[in-house]
């Protein structure tokens, strides 16, 4: 990854938005405040209705805050309507006009903006070449592919050179394949043009592969922001480390901190290590959480932090997903890659020990 300049294109501060009022009051933006760095690949991660299109048609202009600002390069665009951003916006549903061409669609922007002919067919030019769709520029956008609507959908936006561009879940309406091959196209285009990409998704996979950093929301807030590993790694609430990949939560008791990480006791009595979200300083019962790849089983109890019984062993090829049940009832997997070889003595309805290593587990807020 190149090195990104720490200079932050759009600031969103303390930015709350409330539709409708009285009793059908919806709080669809609640206080939220996050920086987004100039070349940065930043994903708005959340569930549907939980205020990631609100957020970027606030930031787009097409829609104003109720309370709190956004910055621009340091400058607050409330004055500014949508034209006069240096923002565009790929939507969703591509927007194209179908009874243009390909080329007359990418140059529209620059037809708006009265720019000269040969500077708009110069970039019109530059941008087929860069989503790869020269051969294509005379066809009409109802006789091409959806895949292709896509590129050209993204070369449209980003034909007037804007500073920020905000996609839409721009990929949702491709089949898997073609969507995987996009991805990898969105991520050059934005390393070859240098414009900050806020890109949302409700796909965790897409999120992951995809950002130089994620902030997943829930109903209106923003819960955290961080690298793809911190988000996984290093998930600071339930929500989060439910959201993405999958979790074991387990009870425990802070015993101490120092350093900023703590030792809790689990339900077995045993004291592990834990890491703790910034900021944090817990006390008495916590959960923590930790991933099914990060903790190890053995056949043997002995030295293990917790012990349970094998209820489903799910063999996939690549890695198998032991389903267990530990002595305090709870639920409990862990994940395996595997390697070419007869088995461990690990069978169904067998005992085994868990063995949760010195940075396995995490303390959540909640
Ligand atoms: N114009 C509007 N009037 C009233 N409520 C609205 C309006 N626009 C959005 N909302 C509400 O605000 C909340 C956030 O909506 P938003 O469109 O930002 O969600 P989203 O995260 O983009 O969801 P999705 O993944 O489904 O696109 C929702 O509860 C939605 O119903
Ligand atoms: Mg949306």
């Amino acid at each position: 990854m190149p090195d990104k300049p720490d200079r932050n294109a759009i600031e969103v501060v303390k930015v709350s938005k409330i539709f409708g009022s009285g009793e059908g009051q919806v709080a669809a933006l609640d206080t939220v405040s996050v920086s987004i760095r100039e070349n940065e690949f930043f994903t708005l991660l959340g569930p549907s209705g939980c205020g990631k299109t609100t957020l970027l048609r606030l930031i787009a202009g097409f829609d104003f805050p109720t309370a709190g600002e956004i910055l621009l390069y340091g400058q607050d665009i409330a004055p500014l309507p949508p034209f006069k951003r240096p923002v565009n916006t790929v939507f969703q549903s591509y927007a194209l006009f179908p009874h243009m061409t390909v080329a007359e669609n990418i140059g529209f922007g620059l037809e708006m903006l009265g720019k000269p002919k040969a500077e708009i067919k110069a970039r019109v030019d530059a941008m087929l070449k860069l989503v790869k769709m020269e051969a294509l520029s005379a066809r009409r956008t109802s006789q091409i592919s959806g895949g292709q609507q896509q590129r050209v959908a993204l070369a449209r936006a980003l034909a007037p050179q804007p500073k920020v561009l905000l996609l839409d879940e721009p990929l949702s309406a491709l089949d898997y394949k073609l969507r995987k091959e996009m991805q990898i196209e969105l991520k050059r285009l934005q390393h070859e043009t240098g414009i900050t990409f806020i890109f949302v998704t409700h796909d965790q996979e897409e999120a992951l592969t995809m950002s130089d950093r994620i902030a997943v929301m829930s109903s209106g807030k923003i819960l955290q922001v961080g690298s793809p590993r911190d988000i996984y790694d290093r998930p600071s609430e339930r929500f989060v480390a439910d959201f993405i990949g999958e979790s074991n939560f387990l009870k425990a008791e802070v015993v101490g901190v120092s350093g900023g990480r703590a030792t809790v006791k689990l339900s077995s009595g045993t004291e592990i290590p834990a890491s703790l979200p910034e900021g944090l300083v817990p006390q008495g019962k916590v959960t923590i959480v930790v991933r099914p790849e990060h903790a190890q089983l053995s056949a043997a109890n002995s030295g293990a932090s917790l012990s349970g019984m094998v209820e489903n062993i799910v063999y996939l090829g690549t890695d198998t997903h032991f389903h267990l049940r530990l002595a305090d009832g709870e639920p409990f997997i862990v994940r395996r890659q595997n390697s070419r070889g007869t088995g461990d003595g690990i069978v169904q309805g067998g005992k085994v020990g868990i063995l949760i290593g010195g940075d396995a587990a995490q303390v959540l807020k909640d």
